[in-house]
C-alpha cells in the first residue's frame, strides 16, 4: 500500500515536471536524480518484498503439509485409541469372567476340603482288659471298651456301634481270640441285620485266634456292630486279642 502511494505521487511529480517549467535548472536535475534514486530504492522495496512473500508463502505451504502430517497422526492416534479401547473391555470381559471362575473354583475347594476331612475315618480297639467275655444265655452287642485310634469319632465305645458319616466304602476287620475259652463267635451286624457268622468250636486249651473281614458299602447313617452269639464267648486282656477295627476306603 505504502508502495503504491509512492509510486502515484512520482507520478504526480514526473507529469508536473513535463507541464512546467521547460528550463531546466540545477536544482530541478538534482530532484529529477533524487526521483530516480527513489525509484531504484523503491523497486529494491519490491524485489525484497517479493522475496519476503515468497518467503512467506513457503512458510504456509510448510505449515499447511505440517497440519496435513498432525492429522493424518490424529487419525492413527484415533484408531489407535479405539482399539486400546476395545481390547481393554475384551480384558475387562475376561477378568470378570476369571473372577467368577476363581469364585466356582474357591467353593469347590471349599467342598473338597469338607469332603477330604469327612473322609478321614478309621478306628482300632480292643474289647476289655477284664479276660473272659461270656457266655451269655442271649446274644449280646460287643462293646470294644479300649478305643486305641478314632479319628472322626465314627466308632461309639459306649454303644459299641460304628455309624457310617458319609456314603462309601468301608473296610472292617476284628479278630477273636480265645484262652482257655469254650466256643468263640462274633455276629456282624449292618444296621438291624445279621451279615456274617464266625463260629469256631474250640478244643484247644491254649489261645486261639480267628480274624475276618469285610468290605461293605455303606450310606451315611449306616450302623455296623459286632455280637456275641448266645453261648459262645471271647477272651481279651492288656495283650488285645480280640480287636475290631475299620476305615472308610472311598467315599461315593
Ligand atoms: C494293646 O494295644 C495298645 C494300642 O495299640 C498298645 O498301646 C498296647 O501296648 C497293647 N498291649 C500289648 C500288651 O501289646
Amino acid at each position: 500500500m505504502r508502495a503504491v502511494g509512492l509510486l502515484l505521487l512520482l507520478l504526480a511529480l514526473c507529469g508536473s515536471g513535463a507541464q512546467g517549467e521547460l528550463q531546466e535548472t540545477e536544482t530541478t536535475k538534482t530532484t529529477t536524480a533524487d526521483i530516480w534514486a527513489e525509484v531504484r530504492a523503491l523497486r529494491d522495496m519490491v524485489v525484497e518484498l517479493k522475496v519476503e512473500l515468497r518467503n512467506v508463502q513457503a512458510a504456509v505451504t510448510d505449515s499447511e503439509s505440517q497440519v496435513e502430517e498432525l492429522k493424518a497422526e490424529l487419525m492413527v492416534t484415533n484408531v489407535y485409541v479405539e482399539l486400546l479401547q476395545r481390547e481393554n473391555s475384551e480384558l475387562q470381559t475376561r477378568l470378570s469372567s476369571s473372577e467368577s471362575e476363581l469364585l466356582i473354583s474357591k467353593t469347590r475347594i471349599e467342598t473338597l476340603e469338607r469332603e477330604n476331612t469327612e473322609r478321614k475315618v478309621a478306628f482300632y480297639t480292643g474289647l476289655t482288659n477284664s479276660r473272659h467275655v461270656g457266655p451269655f444265655n442271649t446274644d449280646i452287642t460287643l462293646k470294644y471298651i479300649k478305643v486305641f485310634t478314632n479319628v472322626g469319632d465314627a466308632y461309639n465305645p459306649s454303644t459299641g456301634f460304628f455309624t457310617a458319616p458319609v456314603r462309601g466304602v468301608y473296610y472292617f476287620q476284628f479278630t477273636m481270640g480265645g484262652y482257655q475259652t469254650g466256643n468263640m463267635g462274633v455276629y456282624v451286624y449292618k444296621n438291624n441285620q445279621r451279615i456274617m457268622y464266625n463260629l469256631e468250636y474250640k478244643e484247644e486249651a491254649g489261645h486261639d485266634y480267628m480274624t475276618n473281614s469285610v468290605v461293605l458299602e455303606l450310606m451315611a447313617g449306616d450302623e455296623i456292630h459286632l455280637v456275641l452269639p448266645k453261648g459262645f464267648s471271647l477272651f481279651d486282656s492288656a495283650d488285645n486279642e480280640s480287636t475290631f477295627s475299620g476305615s472308610l476306603l472311598f467315599t461315593l
